[in-house]
């Protein structure tokens, strides 16, 4: 069989940006601030647990929803912070990582020509999973500096083919987050619809400012329709491990755990375990303190510099208006900037469907001190 013979299903997806990024970075030896994952290592007491755990004979497959200790857990934190109890056996279900279950959600209940409004800039895994499915991408754009919805707009996309709406919050790319009042407007919008939510809040836990995660489980009229999607790998720094969850109600998990269970089974045994031991002690309340502080010190070095920007409300990413510096595109901005300044970024159009024409970069800042101050440094100088 030729390669020409096979039909792509996905014609217009190539090597990602992320990939394209991180080999520059490599070939040119530069400070890697493009691909969200930290350059700091994962607790010892984590990693002590997964050890035990693989030592105590933890090895084989775990059940398909989960181990059922860790699922306990993962009630008993969404019952604590947001009021809800899910149970366990019915409504949790552990993943390999958040995109597993984003990818496992939208199989269950999209099908071919149903329409999903997905809004954009958009973490690049939804549009595609979307079109495997023979659904319908219909895009939202919002635009810097504040990447706010309109939802008198919004609404204008919603059809009676519109089956699912992706939301996130706080928002990969742009640092933003979802107010009460942006989940209100969602609320009255869905009110009387059978429309479903992916609510994908796999940065929960890292908002700033005081503010606090507004996750569709607070809101009635959108809990009873959500797939709500986490990921260990943001909370405790090991996003290598693809290990995530998602909740729902009982009869849109039961179509999730159809598709979970041919597309993955179940996920790691011994992580579920030490992950299961590790959350008894709540260690995820420090995240917020804990990456404020880089975001703080990333802008702080970032003083007089040519960039511009609104600090990041919520993710470990901050953008960066360099239309004071330049007037290129930022593709071609962020290869420079890699080249020859030796810091890389990602640039914010292969975020959209069709770019507008905005200079943004998206930087990570979940990384070391002094690997923010060098870049900053590198920053400072253009
Ligand atoms: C918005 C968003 N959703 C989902 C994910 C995927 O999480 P995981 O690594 O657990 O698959 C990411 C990771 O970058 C993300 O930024």
């Amino acid at each position: 069989m030729q390669a020409e013979q096979v039909q792509s299903k996905l014609p217009a997806v190539g090597t990602t940006i992320f990939t394209i990024m991180s080999a520059l970075a490599n070939e040119y030896k530069a400070i890697n601030l493009s691909q969200g994952f930290p350059d700091f290592e994962v607790s010892e007491e984590l990693i002590s647990l997964v050890h035990e755990y693989m030592k105590k004979g933890f090895n084989q497959y775990a059940p398909m929803a989960g181990h059922p200790a860790l699922r306990e857990q993962i009630a008993l934190k969404t019952d604590k912070i947001y009021h809800r109890k899910y149970n366990p056996d019915t409504e949790i279900t552990i993943t390999s990582g958040g995109t597993q279950a984003i990818y496992t959600a939208i199989a269950a209940i999209v099908k071919p020509g149903d329409e999903v409004i997905v809004i954009e800039p958009a973490y690049d895994s939804y549009v595609p999973a979307i079109l495997l499915n023979g659904g319908i991408p219909v895009l939202y754009s919002l635009y810097g500096p504040d990447f706010k919805i309109d939802w008198t707009e919004f609404a204008k996309l919603i059809s009676h083919k519109t089956k699912l709406i992706i939301i996130n919050t706080p928002h990969n790319p742009a640092g933003t987050i979802f107010t009460e009042e942006d989940l209100n407007s969602l609320s009255m919008l869905l009110k009387d619809t059978g429309i479903l939510i992916i609510s994908d809040e796999v940065y929960e836990h890292i908002i700033f400012d005081g503010l606090s995660h507004q996750s569709v489980i607070r809101f009635p009229e959108l809990l009873n329709r959500s797939f709500v999607v986490f990921s260990f790998g943001k909370t405790y720094h090991a996003t290598g491990w693809k290990m995530g969850y998602c909740l729902a109600p009982e009869y849109l998990m039961k179509e999730f755990r159809k598709v979970h269970q041919f597309l993955v089974f179940s996920s790691n045994t011994p992580l579920q375990h030490a992950l299961a031991e590790y959350m008894k002690n709540a260690n995820y309340l420090e995240l917020p303190s804990f990456y404020q502080n880089k975001r703080d010190f990333f802008l702080e070095m970032l003083h007089g510099s040519g960039f511009s920007f609104t600090p990041s409300k919520g993710s470990y990413f901050q953008l960066l208006d360099y239309s004071g510096i330049s007037n290129e595109k930022d593709t071609e901005f962020a290869i420079k900037l890699t080249r020859e300044s030796g810091v890389a970024s990602i640039p914010l159009s292969p975020f959209y469907k069709t770019p507008p024409d905005q200079h943004y970069l998206r930087f990570c800042f979940a990384k070391k001190s002094e690997t923010l101050a060098s870049a900053a440094e590198k920053l400072r100088t253009l």
